[in-house]
């Protein structure tokens, strides 16, 4: 009888050892086959995140990170996001994902930098962050460990980051706001958190974090001016319809401007992906954006500067952009009304000018055309042409220095 009762604990332990180390762990090794809806809307959510403009260095290793990203306070490298166990994110289950998007924290506790924009995409809901996770638990894995961030003193302390999500960082989804429409709400959960629109658009302070008083008043990105987007007059979006701006995002350009440097990123990787739906909903919350201050007051630019600015305009861009700077529209910006090209800072006038530049090609606007680069005329003869656009036509902005363009040649 003792024997008999014996055999049988020895059969439930044996029973139960089994199950917790033989089927228990090799049950929850497998991994849960990933919903095909699910991945297909993460895939989506993943282009508005714009994931891809930071996260890819090597076009042929999508996702594996190590891309640098220039902060005012050094370069700092994106992290691995592919199924990699050992240098990317093979291990980390849907929890871990979620505290890193929401609370910018990592499985060992230890705090991002905020240059992985998680201030934005703390407001995503829940099912939209696992959505992100189980798509890119479908990219291929590649070994790939980015290199350490190279931030100076005293930012490369990353326990420091406690004290900036302390001062500045406000952890939480977006509520709705009952008394705006759903495709209002639906476009300010866009900018405001998965496309981080206010991290290129939105002025820094000194510690690198959002100046949640100018909101969208536009800021300095890698040497060109992103502009403000609020209802201003000459530097902001009064002039755009909310058609306009959906044009802008969808295609990269519309009768009003086209979209180079940074934004031409966003737009390729991007917004140009995003449905019409959400685009236009993007659209329609900046519109509703209240205007900030008015750009101040601009004295005349010297009689010299025009004159000059003049003589080389004539010179070299009537042939694309016409006399009366009207040029063809999708095809040569036109200046007179020029919003980017009236912002106090002229910096992305100053860039496209050195540079020249080659429009984009997205399938709703698949032809190019290009500006050829005016790197050689002297920072003078940059400033005036500058100061001249900027000014003719009705135009009215601060004149531009030749230690302004200086500062910007590359
Ligand atoms: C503006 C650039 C930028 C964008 C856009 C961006 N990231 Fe990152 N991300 C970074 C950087 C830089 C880091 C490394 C931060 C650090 O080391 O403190 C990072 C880190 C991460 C990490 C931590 C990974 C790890 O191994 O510790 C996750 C997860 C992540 N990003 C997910 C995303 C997702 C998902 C998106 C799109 C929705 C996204 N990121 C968009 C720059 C970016
Ligand atoms: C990586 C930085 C970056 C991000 C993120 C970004 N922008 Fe931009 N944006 C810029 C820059 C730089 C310009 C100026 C482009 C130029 O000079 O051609 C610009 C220009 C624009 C313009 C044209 C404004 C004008 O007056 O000509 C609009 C509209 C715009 N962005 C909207 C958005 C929206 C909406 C988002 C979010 C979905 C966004 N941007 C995200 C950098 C960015
Ligand atoms: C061969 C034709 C050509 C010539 C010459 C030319 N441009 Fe352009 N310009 C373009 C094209 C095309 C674009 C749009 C580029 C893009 O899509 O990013 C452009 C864009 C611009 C923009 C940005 C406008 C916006 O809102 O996107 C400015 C400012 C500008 N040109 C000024 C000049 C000045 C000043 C000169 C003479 C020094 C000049 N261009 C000569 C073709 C030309």
């Amino acid at each position: 009888m003792r024997q008999r009762q014996w055999n049988g604990w020895a059969i439930l332990v044996g029973l139960a050892l089994c199950t917790a180390f033989k089927f228990g762990p090799a049950r929850a090794e497998l991994p849960a086959a990933p919903d095909p809806q699910v991945v297909a809307k993460g895939k989506a959510l993943t282009e508005a995140g714009d994931c891809a403009s930071c996260h890819t260095a090597d076009p042929r290793k999508p996702f594996a990170g190590g891309k640098r990203i220039e902060t005012p306070f050094g370069g700092i490298y994106s992290a691995n996001l592919t199924p990699d166990r050992d240098t990317g994110i093979g291990r980390w289950n849907d929890q871990q994902f979620l505290r890193a998007m929401r609370y910018g924290e990592a499985p060992d506790r230890s705090l991002y930098y905020p240059a992985f924009p998680y201030p934005h995409f703390t407001k995503l809901v829940r099912d939209d962050v696992f959505a992100i996770h189980a798509y890119l638990g479908t990219l291929t894995p590649v070994s790939n460990t980015p290199p350490p961030p190279a931030l100076r003193w005293p930012l490369n302390y990353r326990v420091l980051m406690r004290l900036w999500n302390y001062a500045f960082f406000r952890p939480g989804i977006l509520e709705p706001n009952q008394n705006k429409s759903a495709e209002w709400n639906r476009g300010g959960y866009l900018v405001e958190g998965l496309a981080h629109c206010g991290a290129c658009h939105t002025p820094k302070n000194f510690l690198g974090a959002e100046r949640s008083k100018r909101r969208f008043a536009g800021s300095v990105v890698d040497g060109w001016f992103a502009p403000r987007l609020d209802e201003a007059a000459r530097g902001g979006l009064k002039s755009w319809s909310a058609d306009d701006i959906a044009e802008y995002l969808l295609s990269g350009r519309n009768g009003h401007s086209h979209a180079g440097g940074p934004m031409a990123e966003v737009v390729l990787n991007s917004t140009s992906h995003m449905s019409e739906a959400d685009v236009h909903a993007m659209a329609v919350y900046l519109k509703d954006l209240a205007a900030g201050p008015a750009e101040p007051a601009v004295a005349a630019p010297s009689p010299e500067q025009m004159t000059n600015g003049e003589k080389l305009y004539k010179g070299s861009c009537v042939a694309c952009h016409e006399l009366d700077g009207s040029g063809a529209p999708r095809i040569y910006p036109p200046l007179p009304g020029n919003a980017n090209l009236q912002s106090a800072n002229p910096a992305s006038a100053i860039r496209i000018v050195l540079d020249g530049a080659e429009t984009i090609t997205t399938p709703r606007a698949p032809n190019t055309g290009s500006m050829p680069p005016y790197t050689k005329w002297p920072d003078q003869d940059v400033a005036d042409v500058v100061t001249y656009i900027r000014n003719a036509w009705g135009n009215a902005a601060p004149a531009v220095t030749a230690d302004e363009v200086a500062k910007l040649r590359k």
